[in-house]
């Protein structure tokens, strides 16, 4: 692949979605001690999405104890209502729909001006060129490798091409936008993930439901890609 030289070492996001939601204060504190660099929080709004999940009263708990920065990712409509009182609750990226964002821009500044990063998510049939104009202002651009609104989906293997596509976008477009991944990432598809440009690979089942437990399998993902 072309762009080994210029890639950062991938960073793992495990995704609360998966976790054990009554134990929520034990399960932060446990990926605190884990190999995890971001934690991934999905909130969906049964509208945006056909789920709906969990939202800011949880938010403000889990940071409480959470060691590593908070990944919103907002699977709602009209997120512009709804970004100041989610970076009042300890998000440090807030990630919103381009599908639910008809004034983009606006939106990313927004966040921006709350001191969080930005950034933008496709859903998979949303091609990453329609991000050109915009590429170069956003901190993440979150490739959807399942359509949003449920974990424990199968990888859809086209994200593969969009992300090497992305990578192009970006370096085009001159953007240092972290490429993540989101949906039915596993060691089964981490490593080609990383050679085509991601940068933040999202997990929830694989590491919440493996027999090995979270943190060995957040370890195992962590030694693979050591070796990308
Ligand atoms: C899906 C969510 C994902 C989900 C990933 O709509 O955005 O973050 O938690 O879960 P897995 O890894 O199980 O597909
Ligand atoms: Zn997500």
């Amino acid at each position: 692949m072309t762009h080994s030289a210029a890639r950062r070492a991938p960073l793992l996001a495990p995704s609360f979605l998966a976790a054990d939601l009554a134990n929520l204060q034990a399960e932060t504190e446990m990926l605190g001690r884990s190999a995890a660099d971001w934690l991934h929080f999905d909130v969906m709004d049964g509208r945006f999405v056909p789920n709906i999940s969990f939202g800011l009263p949880v938010l403000q708990a889990v940071k409480k104890y959470a060691k590593q920065p908070i990944d919103v990712h907002l699977m709602i409509e009209e997120p512009q209502h709804y970004l100041a009182a989610f970076r009042d609750a300890g998000a440090d990226i807030i990630t919103v729909h381009y599908e639910a964002c008809p004034h983009l821009h606006r939106m990313v500044q927004q966040i921006k001006s709350l001191g969080c990063r930005a950034g933008v998510a496709l859903n998979p049939h949303t091609p990453v060129a329609l991000l050109e104009d915009i590429a170069a202002d956003l901190d993440v651009v979150l490739v959807m490798s399942v359509n949003p609104g449920f974990g424990g989906q199968a990888f859809i293997p086209n994200t593969l091409k969009k992300v090497a596509q992305l990578k192009e976008l970006l370096l085009d477009t001159g953007s240092d936008a972290f490429i993540e991944v989101d949906g039915g990432v596993s060691l089964a598809n981490a490593g080609p993930l990383v050679q085509a440009g991601a940068d933040v690979l999202v997990a929830g089942n694989f590491v919440f439901a493996h027999p090995d437990g979270p943190l060995a399998t957040l370890a195992a993902l962590r030694n693979h890609l050591a070796g990308e």
